[in-house]
């Protein structure tokens, strides 16, 4: 009988061996399927319990066998038994990658120089070695044509793409995020919905003070160019979240209204700019400049020769030179 492995070797290869089997073929969602089903807790036992017992008896018959032997086979079968079980392939490969001499082979390698009886082997580079610095030789020239040559993408654009990406998934948090925003990072809301919820809002909350279309009775007119806290989105947000100067009566909505919605209501009314309704209450507070507003483009003067000959002869009829410069 070959002995080709050892029962501590058979009975835990075969044991995982059926226990992958088992998941693979049982859907047990995300857990194991050993976690998921006592069923399969017993099963593994019982084959754990059956590999033992084969193992045993395996053991028993090879005994019984053993004593009806002849004595001479006896000594055979025990002496094929204790040559030690050895992975022959694993060995080869190992012995292969390191492509050593043997020792009784480093005659033939040895080199002619001795200094005070140190001698030197010629031993080849290990293959492992010498195959991955190859490797290593043809990465680099891919590399090089790839992205020397050929150009391919080089760090700068890995980092802008990189952060457009992110950008993107701001934006893209952003827009189911609306309740993050406060005054200072609130924009100017310009989607027909948006405006339709913040007039809702307004006919339903601020009507009241502020008229329907805005130009006001208790709290001032919110459609001319003045404003008493401020125009402009990020004000106009903030006086309705943080309400008006105390005691005139605009209470700070931040406690009934979500910031999103305080966004959408200071988009309409920003929107109601201008439309000069009937009965308005007169300006209250400060002209209203926004500090970020594009700068109105003043029209240049085209200059030419022939509008520079223009410009030096009104000089002369009109202001004469000093008569020091003549
Ligand atoms: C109870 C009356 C009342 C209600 C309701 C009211 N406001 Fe006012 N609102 C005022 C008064 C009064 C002022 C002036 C506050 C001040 O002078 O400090 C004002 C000021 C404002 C201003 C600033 C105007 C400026 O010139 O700077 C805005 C914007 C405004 N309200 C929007 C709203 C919005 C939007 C609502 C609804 C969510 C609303 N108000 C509800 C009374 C009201």
């Amino acid at each position: 009988m070959k002995n080709s492995s050892a029962w501590w070797i058979r009975i835990p290869v075969g044991f995982f061996l059926i226990l992958g089997l088992m998941e693979f073929f049982i859907d047990s969602g995300d857990k194991p399927a050993i976690l998921t089903y006592p069923m399969a807790q017993a099963f593994m036992v019982f084959v754990l319990m059956l590999m033992i017992a084969i193992e045993v008896i395996l053991a028993a018959i090879e005994n019984v066998m053993f004593h009806t032997l002849s004595e001479e086979a006896k000594a055979r079968y025990l002496a094929s038994k204790n040559k030690k079980w050895e992975w022959e392939w694993g060995k080869k490969t190992y012995k292969k990658l390191l492509g050593s001499k043997p020792i009784e082979a480093e005659g033939e390698i040895i080199l002619d120089h001795n200094y005070d009886g140190i001698r030197e082997l010629d031993n080849k580079l290990p293959p492992w070695w010498v195959y991955m610095f190859y490797a290593t030789i043809i990465f680099g020239v891919v590399y090089m044509f790839r992205f020397h040559v050929f150009g391919g993408y080089d760090q700068d654009l890995e980092y802008e793409r990189e952060v457009a990406a992110a950008q993107a998934e701001i934006e893209e948090y952003k827009k189911t995020a609306k309740d993050l925003i406060d005054a200072n990072t609130v924009e100017l809301l310009t989607d027909a919905s948006d405006i339709k919820a913040g007039e809702t809002i307004f006919t339903g909350n601020c009507a009241v003070c502020h008229k329907v279309d805005g130009g006001g009775s208790i709290g001032p007119n919110l459609t001319d160019d003045y404003w008493v806290l401020g125009g402009g989105i990020k004000n106009v947000f903030n006086t309705i979240s943080e309400g008006g100067r105390a005691g005139k009566g605009m209470v700070a909505w931040k406690t009934n209204l979500k910031p999103s919605e305080m966004a959408q209501v200071a988009s309409y009314v920003l929107s109601m700019h201008g439309s000069n309704p009937a009965d308005a209450k007169a300006p209250e507070g400060e002209k209203w400049m926004d500090p970020n507003a594009p700068i109105q483009e003043v029209e240049v003067q085209q200059i030419d020769s022939t509008t520079i000959e223009v410009i030096m002869d009104d000089a002369e009829t009109d202001a004469p030179l000093p008569p020091d410069a003549e």
